[in-house]
């Protein structure tokens, strides 16, 4: 009985395979087969401070520099974002969603999807469920690759804390700190920012990484500066653009910016209100991320 059934279940099996093997060559063959077209989506959290759209900008040049014979298209992962600028400012920024959506409808048939993200969080996490709903939709792409965020491997991490390292102001001792303010998560990917500090602590045990929502908060990295007697401190942020968190979490005139209260604890503070994207040789992590996930098409 369950050798018949077994069989059975084969038959039928065989029977689909080659109905769809049917079907694949009808396609085919109802005018010329498509030819590849590939495109790259960008995708950034977002930012509703123009001043900081000069990251944005900065990454898109070095891409379009990088691919120049590839459609290159944006869109934003923040809902909030991307209502605001269309609220604010009349600028239409697509969701992931809607952006693949069009690519699919504009004939598009193999997508790499690039995460600007700074680390696998919640918002990179989401946006390959998203990209992966995408692929083998009917009518739609072949393939869907997804580029990782900047911090995924240990070769990554050590990159970024050189290129960090490289970026900060060279008038800085080394006996001043550096504060770099990362977003943060309740997302197990926060895990990315006290790893990130151990790289730092093997090349320059007086930078600190702090996070603006998760773990080291403000508080651990002052009690560090106070611990060794830091006297000044440079304040960094640790995000693709320098928007509303660097601009007022970290460099603002209220009370609990990490300016104001690292000040009140005798540190002189100097905020570098530069994104991490501003700067080439962090991009250049990303690219190459886009460029191992483009050499996933087959
Ligand atoms: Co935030």
């Amino acid at each position: 009985m369950q050798t018949r059934f077994c069989f059975l279940m084969f038959i039928i099996v065989a029977m689909f395979v080659l109905l769809s093997a049917t079907a694949g060559s009808v396609l085919a063959g109802h005018g010329s087969p498509r030819a590849d077209k590939d495109g790259i989506l960008l995708v950034a959290f977002g930012t509703t401070v123009s001043e900081a759209e000069k990251a944005i900008e900065n990454i898109d040049a070095e891409v379009r520099t990088a691919f120049p014979e590839t459609e290159i298209r944006w869109a934003y992962t923040s809902n909030i974002v991307r209502h605001k600028l269309a609220k604010e400012a009349g600028k239409h920024i697509d969701s992931p969603a809607r952006a693949l959506a069009r690519m699919m409808d504009d004939g598009f048939t193999r997508v790499a999807v690039q995460s600007l993200h700074t680390i696998p969080g919640e918002e990179y996490h989401g946006l390959v469920r998203t990209a992966r709903s995408f692929a083998g939709m009917p009518k739609g792409m072949t393939q869907v690759v997804i580029g990782y965020p900047l911090l995924a491997s240990t070769a990554d991490m050590e990159r970024v804390v050189d290129a960090v390292l490289a970026n900060v102001p060279a008038e800085r001792d080394k006996d001043e700190a550096v504060v770099l303010m990362g977003h943060g998560t309740h997302h197990p990917g926060n895990i990315y920012y006290p790893g990130i500090q151990y790289f730092f602590s093997r090349k320059d045990p007086n930078v600190f990484v702090g996070t603006v929502e998760g773990t080291p908060s403000l508080d651990d990295v002052a009690a560090e500066l106070r611990a060794r007697g830091i006297r000044k401190a440079y304040l960094m942020p640790l995000m693709s653009v320098a928007g509303d968190h660097a601009r007022n979490d970290m460099a603002g005139p209220e009370e609990d910016s990490w300016k104001s209260v690292l000040t009140k604890q005798g540190i002189t503070c100097v905020p570098v209100l530069k994104g991490t994207a501003e700067y080439d040789n962090i991009v250049a992590v990303w690219i190459d991320h886009l460029k191992s996930a483009m050499a996933q098409f087959e």
